[in-house]
């Protein structure tokens, strides 16, 4: 049965707490990660949570991901919108994938509409805060189950 879901965050991620709350609320970015954790032990799913601030990590973490899990939660933070290795490393992992964003990345800068990982996520969550996990992990035990 396939119920583990790696959540891998990007770039600036690990500072949650000193970014603009009126955009990303108000709690620490561990505190993000144990609400994932309850999302999912709810859900009975298991969750490996990893953040790094480095690309060439998070490339490599996507590379190894289908050791370890059957899914992904994907928020790279701003590398989502310019940084094209992740598409490509994304393919490589062949998993499936939903692509999160604690803000609504439509709605704010021109730049944040583009999404290096439009077309290859079988999902994608803006703009519903930390809830935005919670529907993520939904839409991957939906996708483990089909
Ligand atoms: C973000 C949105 C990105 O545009 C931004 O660069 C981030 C966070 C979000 O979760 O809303 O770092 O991915």
């Amino acid at each position: 049965m396939r119920n583990r879901v790696a959540v891998l965050h990007g770039v600036n991620l690990g500072a949650l707490d000193r970014r603009p709350a009126a955009v990303y609320g108000s709690l620490t970015f561990s505190q993000l990660e144990q609400r994932i954790e309850r999302y999912a032990r709810e859900l009975g799913l298991g969750v490996h949570l990893f953040q790094t601030d480095f690309e060439g990590e998070y490339v490599q973490e996507l590379h190894k991901a289908p050791d370890y899990a059957d899914g992904l939660i994907l928020n790279p933070g701003a590398w989502t919108h310019y940084a094209w290795a992740l598409r490509d490393a994304l393919e490589v992992a062949g998993l499936p994938a939903v692509e999160v964003h604690l803000s609504d990345v439509d709605n704010r800068e021109a730049f944040r509409r583009v999404s290096v990982l439009e077309g290859v996520c079988i999902a994608r969550v803006a703009g519903k805060g930390p809830d935005g996990y919670r529907d993520a992990l939904v839409h991957l035990k939906e996708a483990f189950t089909a």
